[in-house]
């Protein structure tokens, strides 16, 4: 018996992988977190499978349904949304496991920010300008930030930021990169990434709080920030230019 992880993805329901919808299609248990995996990728599992909501369970309850499934020898598909990776809280239950000795396996998945990035039909790294994503969060109810792990402390590299778990808190978020950024960086708001109701909101950090008033949009959004969203003044990456292909292709590079 094993317990299989799997990133459900960012919403829409083809955007999960091969892999994943094997695993669901064999396991005689799914759970799945209610309100941010569709109902269609459920579809998956097979006749009669026991479908368990996720949503109103505390981590014992969820340990308990592994355990059940564990002493009848039954496989149990648990479905995260986006990737397992980032905010899924799955080392917490493979903790668990590791203690009860119930195997388990990952599956990756399609994270938020790699819909979004799609949904604005932009790469989110530039040659010249942005180098780098940070994925991060501002603070929750229920999770602290580690002390370092400012936004300002991100903005000051002026790499573009992928800000989840944060649409009630854009003002603060405005507060914060403004002084790195400059009141006129772009910021693109991505609600529902790849769901029928997607919506998207693009502005500028100065122009955010009023455009997000306008067009309220509550959790399930991805704040990207950064002077990278925009840019159009920026230099062809190496890797087709000619003397490049000629210099390194061929040689494993
Ligand atoms: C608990 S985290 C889960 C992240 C997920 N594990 C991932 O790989 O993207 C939830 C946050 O991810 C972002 N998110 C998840 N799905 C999204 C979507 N379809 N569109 C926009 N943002 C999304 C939002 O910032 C939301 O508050």
């Amino acid at each position: 018996m094993t317990v299989h992880f799997i990133g459900a993805g960012p919403g829409a329901p083809d955007l999960i992988t091969l892999r994943a919808v094997r695993l669901l299609r064999a396991a005689p248990v799914c759970l799945y977190a209610g309100s941010l995996v569709p109902k269609e990728i459920l579809g998956h599992c097979p006749k009669g499978a026991r479908l368990v909501d996720t949503a109103p369970l505390s981590l014992d309850e969820i340990v308990a349904e592994y355990v059940r499934a564990h002493a009848l020898g039954q496989d149990v598909a648990r479905l995260h949304s986006g990737d397992l990776s980032i905010w899924s809280a799955v080392n917490e239950q493979l903790r668990r496991l590791d203690a009860l000795g119930i195997d388990y396996t990952l599956t990756p998945g399609v994270p938020a920010f790699a819909a979004a990035a799609a949904s604005l039909g932009r790469e989110l790294t530039v040659p010249s300008l942005a180098q780098s994503l940070v994925l991060t969060r501002t603070p929750g109810r229920a999770s602290a930030m580690p002390e370092r792990e400012t936004l300002a402390a991100f903005a000051s590299t002026g790499a573009t930021l992928a800000i989840h778990l944060s649409i009630h808190a854009v003002a603060t978020v405005v507060a914060e990169l403004s002084p790195f950024y400059g009141q006129d960086c772009p910021v693109a708001v991505v609600w529902r990434a790849s769901w029928p109701e997607e919506r998207i909101v693009r502005s500028t950090l100065a122009g955010l709080v009023a455009a997000i008033a306008e067009a309220p949009m509550e959790r399930t959004a991805l704040i990207l920030v950064g002077p990278g969203l925009e840019a159009q003044a920026y230099p062809d990456s190496a890797l087709y230019d000619p003397g490049y292909q000629r210099r390194f292709r061929g040689r494993g590079d």
